[in-house]
């Protein structure tokens, strides 16, 4: 099928590479047109594990194109997936402006009947005003729309794995034909029938096909909050439990990993530590909220989980300063930049909160991230990069652990600790072991762990 994708963001390139791997013709458009200068020039502006290799193997085989003209991409495509950003406004709601443009445009573009899927995540009843924006300002046209929501599960660091292979693909449609062209775009995907990007052939994970949920639009839009504040939900709850197992001599990870074994909860997303951070559990939470209030619900649950979440970083530099006594004037290294492993995004990452904090109480912050310090070196002036870990360290008298980047576990500690002015690691993300720490001669703080 011919689909356009606006906007190549995180999930408008993985949508649009991805679709173009399982046989669709892609244009994929975005109103920077530094940003289609940069993908038509054979380079990504973002990094995600194996989107550079779905790209390159569709643009080889011409099924991906990169278009800086809207109206050409909106034309191209039977199917439009709007994939443009939806940042919070200063009270939190969600920023729609940009769904309202494209609506806009698509309305004035538009020469042939378009399914206008809406993949950005959005409150509940977007897909009402979409379609009112569509038939309104589109009138003189005589074409036809059909409006979908098809909120989007991936997660930065895993989003090609989780485009090709979700538990789930929830289409929120209210007609038929809509749903008929969504199952005939997602169709490879539900029977698994492509050429795996990410596994080696035949290698795929075993398991059942993804579920196709077909709902209204209204609650597949609701889906996708209520997915999100859930999982905010439950690290906080994790958190929550830390803080005490802390004060009463357990472990949060053997508790979290017990608990989590009850089918009825579930394993992931109980890691306590620095709490949540990125694009999007942190903004759509609060969009939820708004959302609620807006409906005359009192969540305040949810105001809660947001409200512990805060204070994650306020608990850390606490007990860097119970270990460092004064923080004023002393070399604090930091290892960890991205809101998580495996990505250079550091929108609301939680280790940029925590050096705002250290730099207020006057610390001398080096940093270093495997892939981030790029984007962090625009917004933290007053930071030094190293070149290495090992770079960071040298002369600290604290190292904290931001983001749990797996190779930091095979740093050579050793010639860490021998650099560092005195051997001591806060661990935000319990990613070490405290045993091997203490064997080392580190003298070692984490997160709801006896120390
Ligand atoms: C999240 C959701 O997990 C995706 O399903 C969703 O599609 C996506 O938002 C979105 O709305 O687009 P993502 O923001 O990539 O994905 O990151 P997560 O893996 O959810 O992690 C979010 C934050 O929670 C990170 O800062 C991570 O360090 C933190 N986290 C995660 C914990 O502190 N503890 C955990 O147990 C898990």
């Amino acid at each position: 099928m011919k689909i356009a994708v606006v906007g190549t963001g995180y999930v408008g390139l993985v949508t649009g590479g991805c679709l173009a791997d399982i046989g669709h013709e892609v244009v994929c458009t975005d109103n920077d047109a530094a940003k289609i200068q940069t993908l038509e020039a054979g380079r990504l502006p973002i990094y995600e594990p194996g989107l550079d290799t779905v790209i390159s193997k569709a643009r080889k085989q011409g099924l991906v194109k990169f278009s800086a003209n809207p109206a050409e991409a909106v034309d191209a495509g039977d199917a439009i997936f709007i994939c443009v950003g939806t940042p919070p406004l200063p009270n939190g709601d969600a920023d729609l402006s940009a769904i309202d443009h494209v609506a806009k445009l698509i309305a004035a573009e538009a020469r042939s009947p378009k399914l206008v899927v809406e993949k950005s995540t959005v409150p509940a009843q977007t897909g009402q005003e979409l379609k009112r924006a569509l038939s309104v300002y589109g009138r003189k046209s005589g074409v036809t729309f059909r409006v979908a929501s098809n909120p989007e599960f991936l997660r930065e660091g895993t989003a090609v794995e989780d485009f090709l292979h979700p538990d789930r693909i929830v289409v929120g449609v209210d007609d038929e034909g809509a749903e008929r062209q969504l199952k005939e775009i997602y169709k490879p995907v539900l029977e698994r029938k492509f050429n795996c990007p990410v596994h080696a052939p035949a290698n795929c994970p075993p398991g059942p096909p993804p579920a196709w949920l077909v709902t209204t639009i209204n609650s597949a839009e609701l889906i996708k909050h209520a997915s999100n504040s859930f999982l905010a939900l439950k690290i906080s709850y994790a958190n929550m439990v830390a803080d005490l197992a802390e004060r009463l001599g357990a472990d949060i990870d053997e508790v979290a990993r017990a608990v989590g074994m009850d089918p009825r909860i579930g394993p992931s997303f109980l890691k306590a530590g620095l709490g949540f951070g990125g694009f999007c559990l942190p903004k759509d939470l609060q969009a939820f909220v708004h959302l609620a209030e807006k409906s005359g619900v009192d969540f305040s649950l949810l105001k809660e989980v947001e409200r512990i979440n805060r204070k994650r970083i306020e608990t850390f530099v606490e007990k860097t300063r119970r270990a460092l006594w004064v923080i004023k004037g002393k070399r604090v290294a930091v290892l960890g930049l991205a809101f998580k492993p495996n990505t250079d995004d550091i929108r609301f990452a939680p280790a940029i909160d925590l050096i705002g904090q250290l730099l207020k109480e006057g610390a001398q912050v080096t940093a270093y991230d495997p892939e981030a310090m790029e984007k962090a070196r625009g917004i933290l002036p007053e930071v030094e990069f190293a070149s290495s870990a090992e770079d960071a360290a040298k002369d600290a008298e604290a190292l904290l652990i931001a983001t749990e980047w797996p190779q930091f576990r095979q740093l050579n500690w050793e010639r860490i600790r021998d650099a560092m002015a005195r051997p001591l690691v806060l661990d935000g993300r319990n990613l070490l072991s405290a045993q091997e720490m203490k064997a080392r001669g580190f003298e070692y703080y984490s997160m709801g762990r006896p120390d």
